[in-house]
């Protein structure tokens, strides 16, 4: 797999020392002649000796390129057609390896430049809503005239980035060929490029990102591994939808690393379940976490559920086994399991719980079940109610939440008030510590929320959601390793 860094800094020195900075982790570098300075040879130049030996060389339009559309002056400085081919053709002797240009450009001097030069075409097409029309025609067209094709689709949501995985599916034949799904939805494959038989995959650096979805080189190595990673990788991730904010990938691809093990945990923006499980079946996705807001949604598509996730409504983690799909819920020994560690289910008695949504059911089951008398108080009222029918607990009104006969030996923060970044909201105001309780929030960003700061100055013990999100994290861990031990066993 190539690593091609697309140098997009504002300055054309810093163009230079980010290629330098990140030299170890690319293949490939890309110049942009239009977020150049000034298109200059001796640059191109520079950047050749420096670069690895394959250099891209682009020149691309507004239309072709999202973030030239995001700048203030991007329709002011376009150059004429001809200008812009011309500089393209002068540039060709400078070391580069290859050059891109678009679909539908006619450009028989720099074509037969490049042929002198033995400089390798690779035609572009830069689609932002979804997958041109015959685009398996175009692909073979551009492939049988002995040019690199390169397709950058913009994926608008889970059902448009399967279809991508089809068309490149279709495709495997052409051994050369470049394949991006931009965006959220298409992020997967910027870590995994072969799942679009893709030779090559681009990052940027810094404030200004090439194309939506780029991820630094850095990363791509330090998080995802990506040199190790290859077609007999096998793949975990995450589904949620956002997703790509998640630590998970981090903690997994870690894990995978530690324990020596061929795999690689990625993040899928997912909004259409049914799509993302076609996909699962169609590269071949061991198991995956389940973040919001399929938590529930996903149950009904599953061969078979664990006894949490029967209860509780809530399945956090899928495997795959030989019968089909198996759902489990760590959350539910995640969130106890930094108690026990402290000690704090010894004689644990009453609990109150802030919340009544997806996160709160987990927390109240849990109590519940561990025996501990639990009180739920929510913004919606009736919403604790029912949720405290169904698990059997009870539920206090927001203004009653200080006056119940028992103290609270364990408050929690299961809503996601005071998450970044309205990091200054505090989910209740009014409830007073005592300084003697136990208090937990589940939030993990901010780690220490405002609501445990002012539990931890009137002198509470305190757990952040680091904790929790970490326990259940280990706990799944343990279940896609079983899923690779027993595939690979
Ligand atoms: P999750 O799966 O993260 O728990 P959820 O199911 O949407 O998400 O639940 C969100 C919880 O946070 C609910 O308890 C919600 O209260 P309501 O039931 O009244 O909606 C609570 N919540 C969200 N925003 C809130 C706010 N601004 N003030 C108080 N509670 C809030």
């Amino acid at each position: 797999m190539i690593r091609c860094l697309s140098l997009t800094a504002p300055k054309d020195a810093r163009k230079l020392r980010d290629l330098q900075e990140y030299r170890k982790y690319i293949d490939a570098v890309e110049v942009r002649l239009d977020l150049c300075e000034f298109p200059e040879r001796s640059f191109v130049q520079s950047v050749c000796s420096h670069a690895p030996e394959m250099v891209i060389l682009s020149y691309r339009r507004p239309e072709d390129s999202s973030l030239l559309q995001k700048l203030p002056d991007a329709e002011a400085s376009r150059i004429p057609e001809a200008k812009r081919l011309e500089v393209l053709t002068e540039l060709l002797d400078t070391g580069v390896s290859h050059v891109d240009i678009e679909v539908g450009i006619d450009a028989p001097d720099l074509l037969r430049r490049a042929k002198q030069l033995n400089v390798k075409i690779i035609r572009s097409l830069h689609s932002f809503e979804g997958l041109p029309e015959q685009l398996l025609q175009l692909v073979r067209e551009i492939a049988s005239a002995g040019e690199i094709p390169k397709i950058a689709v913009y994926p608008r949501n889970s059902a448009e980035a399967l279809q991508l995985l089809y068309v490149a599916d279709a495709l495997k034949d052409i051994k050369e060929k470049i394949v991006i799904g931009m965006g959220p939805y298409g992020f997967f494959g910027r870590v995994a490029p072969w799942l679009f038989g893709s030779m090559l995959t681009f990052t940027s650096v810094g404030e200004q990102l090439a194309a939506p979805g780029h991820i630094d080189p850095a990363q791509l190595e330090d998080v995802y591994h990506v040199s190790s990673n290859n077609d007999s990788t096998l793949l975990f991730g995450i589904i949620g939808n956002p997703v790509l904010h998640s630590r998970s990938p981090q903690l997994h691809n870690r894990w995978f690393r530690e324990q020596g093990m061929n795999a690689v945990y990625l993040p899928f923006q997912v909004d259409d379940i049914d799509a993302f499980f076609e996909l699962a079946e169609k590269v071949g996705i061991r198991g995956f976490s389940v973040t919001v807001p399929h938590k529930q949604e996903v149950i009904s598509r599953l061969h078979s559920v664990s006894e949490e996730v029967r209860r509780i409504g809530s399945c956090n983690t899928v495997v795959r086994t030989e019968r089909g799909w198996h759902g489990s819920n760590t959350d539910f020994e995640g969130f106890l399991r930094p108690l026990q560690e402290r000690g704090e289910m010894r004689n644990m008695s009453t609990a109150l719980v802030i919340g009544a949504g997806g996160a709160a059911r987990t927390v109240v089951f849990a109590l519940v079940q561990s025996g501990v008398k639990v009180y739920i108080v929510n913004r919606t009222a009736e919403k604790a109610r029912l949720l405290a029918q169904e698990a059997g607990a009870q539920w206090v009104g927001l203004d009653a939440v200080s006056s119940i006969p028992e103290s609270y030996k364990l408050v929690v923060q299961s809503t996601s008030v005071g998450m970044s970044p309205d990091t200054d909201a505090d989910p209740l105001p009014q409830y007073r510590f005592r300084g003697d309780e136990m208090v937990y929030d589940i939030i993990y960003t901010p780690e220490r929320s405002r609501f445990l700061q002012r539990a931890e100055r009137a002198g509470c013990r305190t757990i952040s959601g680091k904790g929790m999100l970490e326990a259940q994290a280990e706990l799944q861990f343990e279940l896609f390793r079983n899923s690779y031990n027993l595939l690979l066993g």
